[in-house]
């Protein structure tokens, strides 16, 4: 798949593209009928919203589960990542986010390459964020929102916040956005907020400010969500787990396009579980060291 010169300059002018019905039902069905059995795992990966058993974020299932492991290959979305990078890339993170039906929670205001820079020392912001919708996305499921162009102005001052959620984030403070909203167009087109069926998919700059409020209506919004590094801006650190963070920078060999379809051999290196490996990070390996 190539994109066209005009979908190059909307994502150097807006810090992302949308791609609605990009994966068809019959392909989505083979991920989201493996999805009630991945959240059921009492894992490490499976972060739960606060004082409730639904999973709020899914990591690395492609590592353990056969139709997230061909989506994490598939060249409609590897392909025109590698076209704006030009270079291949690997999988820095791979994450099913539930946000599910009443119970899930907000993410707060953020840029995810603050995140790399700051924990896993990620050189530069050659890594793509891809959305890749599970259900559909409606104004009231809690849809992915965007301050369009805000990554041109590259790292903005983020803290740590350890509390407001059950996962801790790098976030913005509101001052900041309200300056950033204005500057984008305020009320017209300040914040926009792609929705589309299952399927649609989404590429978004690692330094495009992002958020998501609760979902109080009773469809659930599974997305997953991939983050691929360009292979020469590996992360240098291992400061979070690899089930987080990961450490392989082998480039991915895509399959053929319908590999969600059909049966093809991938690799499940987790499948009868993550080695305790996968949960050390360098700063275990420092206390060992003291
Ligand atoms: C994220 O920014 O990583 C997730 C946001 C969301 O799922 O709404
Ligand atoms: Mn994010």
């Amino acid at each position: 798949m190539k994109l066209t010169k005009e979908q190059i300059d909307q994502f150097n002018r807006d810090g992302y593209l949308f791609f609605p019905s990009h994966f068809k039902p019959e392909e989505v069905k083979t991920l989201t009928e493996a999805v009630p059995e991945i959240y059921a795992r009492r894992e490490a990966y499976n972060v739960r919203e606060r004082g409730s058993d639904a999973v709020r974020t899914n990591f690395a299932a492609h590592m353990y589960s056969k139709p997230f492991a061909k989506l994490a290959r598939h060249p409609r979305m590897v392909q025109p990542i590698e076209e704006l990078f030009g270079e291949q890339l690997y999988m820095h993170q791979f994450k099913i986010n539930g946000k599910m039906a009443f119970e899930g929670d907000v993410w707060q205001w953020h840029q995810d390459y603050g995140t790399w820079l700051n924990d896993d020392m990620m050189p530069e912001p050659r890594a793509m964020n891809v959305a890749i919708f599970l259900d559909e996305v409606n104004e009231f499921n809690g849809p992915l929102i965007f301050i369009p162009g805000s990554h041109r102005d590259g790292v903005v001052d983020a803290s740590h916040d350890t509390t407001t959620t059950s996962y801790p984030l790098w976030t913005v403070n509101n001052q900041l956005i309200t300056q950033l909203v204005q500057r984008a167009g305020g009320l017209n087109g300040g914040i926009i907020s792609p929705k589309g069926p299952p399927g649609s998919m989404m590429l978004f700059h690692g330094c495009l400010l992002h958020a998501s409020s609760s979902n109080l209506s009773p469809w659930n919004r599974n997305t997953c969500y991939l983050s691929l590094c360009a292979v020469s801006n590996h992360i240098r650190r291992f400061k979070r787990p690899e089930y987080i963070a990961h450490r392989d920078f082998t480039p991915i060999e895509c399959l053929p396009d319908d590999c969600l379809l059909n049966d093809y051999p991938v690799d499940l290196p987790w499948k009868d579980g993550m080695p305790a490996s996968a949960l050390e990070t360098s700063l275990d390996i420092l206390k060992e060291a003291a």
